[in-house]
C-alpha cells in the first residue's frame, strides 16, 4: 500500500467536517448497479426517523481481553492509514461469479477453493418475508423462471414465495455442469460460509422496495451467530448503495461494520462518516486523493475510512489500484486481484 502526506488533506477536512456538523444527510448516490462511469451524489433522501436500536443479545462466553483503544477526538484529522498486515483485501464479487454462477453456494464455494475468504453477495425478500441471494430485481436473467413459471412475468423477487423460488435452476444459465443449483436464502448461505470459514460483505439490495429489510436481516444474522464479537470484529460488513437504508443498519447495530457504495464528494465524507466505516467507489472513479480524502476521516467507531472498490477483475487494475492505496478489491477474479495486488500494497 503507498504511503502518501495526509496531513494537509486531513487538516483541511477538519475544518470541513466541524462546518458541516450540522448539515442535512447526504444525498443518495446515483450510481446504483454495475458498469462503468462516474459516481456522483444524487437528491438528498430524506432524513429517516430514527430507529429503536436492536433488543440485546444474549450474553457471549467471554473472549481474551483486547488492548484498550484510545479514543479519537471527534474533529482529530486521521492518521495516515497503515498498510494492511496482509495488504489489499481481494473480496469474490457474488462469490467467484466469474467461475461459477453468482450468489449461490457453488460461487461462495469456489471462492473458498481459490483462497478467497471475503465473499460478497446481494440480499433480497421474497413475497412471503425470506431473505434470499440474488442480485437482480427480477429473477429472469440469472434462473429458469420463465420457463418454470410463464404465466408471470415480469418476475419480479417481490411476487414469489420462497417455495417458488427454491423450484428454479440457478445455474444452468451459467454452465451445464450447475444445473440444479438454487437460489439459496440467505440462512443457508450463512451455513456455507461459516462450514468454510469465509467472511461476509453483505449488501443491501434496492432497499427501497422492502421496508424494514435492515431489522429482517440483523435478525437473521444473529439467529445464525454472526452478530457475536468476533464475527462483528473480523468477519461481517453490510453495504448498500442507499444511504438512508445504511444509517438505520448503523443506528439499529452500531457495532456493524457499514460500507456505502459509491463516491461521495470529499466536502460530503465528514457526513457519511456518521454512519459508514467504509466508502467502497467504482474503481473509475478512485484517485490517490480521494482515496487519502477517506483515509482521513474517522467513521463512528473513531477508526479511520476504508475504501473497497469495485469492480476489479484484470490484473493491471487491480495493481493500479493496489498502487493508490485502496483497502480492499471487489472482484468476479478475485485471485486475479489477489496476486496483482500482491506486493503492491
Ligand atoms: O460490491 C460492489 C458491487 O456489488 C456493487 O454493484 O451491481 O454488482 O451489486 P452490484
Ligand atoms: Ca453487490
Amino acid at each position: 500500500m503507498s504511503l502518501r502526506p495526509t496531513a494537509v488533506t486531513g487538516s483541511f477536512l477538519s475544518v470541513v467536517a466541524f462546518l458541516l456538523t450540522a448539515a442535512p444527510a447526504p444525498a443518495a448516490p446515483a450510481d446504483q448497479g454495475a458498469g462503468a462511469g462516474a459516481a456522483a451524489p444524487a437528491a438528498a433522501p430524506s432524513v429517516p426517523a430514527p430507529e429503536a436500536p436492536e433488543a440485546p443479545e444474549a450474553p457471549e462466553a467471554p473472549e481474551a481481553p483486547e488492548a484498550p483503544e484510545a479514543p479519537a477526538a471527534p474533529d482529530a484529522p486521521a492518521a495516515p492509514a497503515a498498510p494492511r498486515p496482509g495488504g489489499v483485501v481481494p473480496v469474490a464479487h457474488r462469490g467467484a461469479s466469474a467461475y461459477a454462477p453468482e450468489n449461490t453456494l457453488a460461487a461462495a464455494d469456489k471462492a473458498d477453493e481459490l483462497g478467497i475468504t471475503w465473499v460478497e453477495n446481494d440480499v433480497q425478500r421474497t413475497k412471503d418475508g425470506e431473505l434470499i441471494v440474488m442480485h437482480d430485481e427480477t429473477l429472469s436473467r440469472t434462473t429458469d423462471v420463465e420457463e418454470v413459471f410463464p404465466d408471470r412475468a415480469p418476475w419480479k423477487v417481490t411476487d414469489f414465495t420462497a417455495a417458488e423460488i427454491d423450484r428454479l435452476d440457478a445455474g444452468s444459465w451459467f454452465d451445464a455442469r450447475y444445473a440444479g443449483e438454487g437460489v439459496p436464502t440467505l440462512t443457508e448461505f450463512l451455513d456455507t460460509i461459516t462450514a468454510n470459514n469465509q467472511k461476509l460483505l453483505l449488501e443491501i439490495k434496492k432497499p427501497e422496495l422492502y421496508p424494514g429489510i435492515e431489522r429482517d436481516i440483523l435478525r437473521e444474522l444473529r439467529k445464525e451467530g454472526w452478530l457475536d464479537r468476533r464475527h462483528l470484529r473480523t468477519r461481517l460488513a453490510v453495504q448498500t448503495f442507499d444511504a438512508a437504508s445504511l444509517r438505520r443498519v448503523h443506528e439499529l447495530k452500531p457495532e456493524v461494520k457499514t460500507g456505502f457504495l459509491g463516491t461521495p464528494k470529499v466536502a460530503d465524507l465528514p457526513r457519511y462518516a456518521a454512519f459508514a466505516d467504509q466508502v467502497n467507489p467504482r474503481y473509475t472513479t478512485v484517485t490517490a486523493e480521494y482515496v487519502d480524502a477517506v483515509h482521513a476521516t474517522r467513521g463512528p467507531s473513531g477508526r479511520p475510512l476504508e475504501l473497497f472498490t469495485w469492480t476489479v477483475d484484470d490484473a493491471d487494475t487491480a495493481a493500479r489500484m493496489a498502487g493508490l492505496g485502496v483497502d480492499g478489491i471487489i472482484s468476479n477474479r478475485p485471485d486475479v486481484v489477489r496476486d496483482a495486488a500482491r506486493g503492491r500494497s
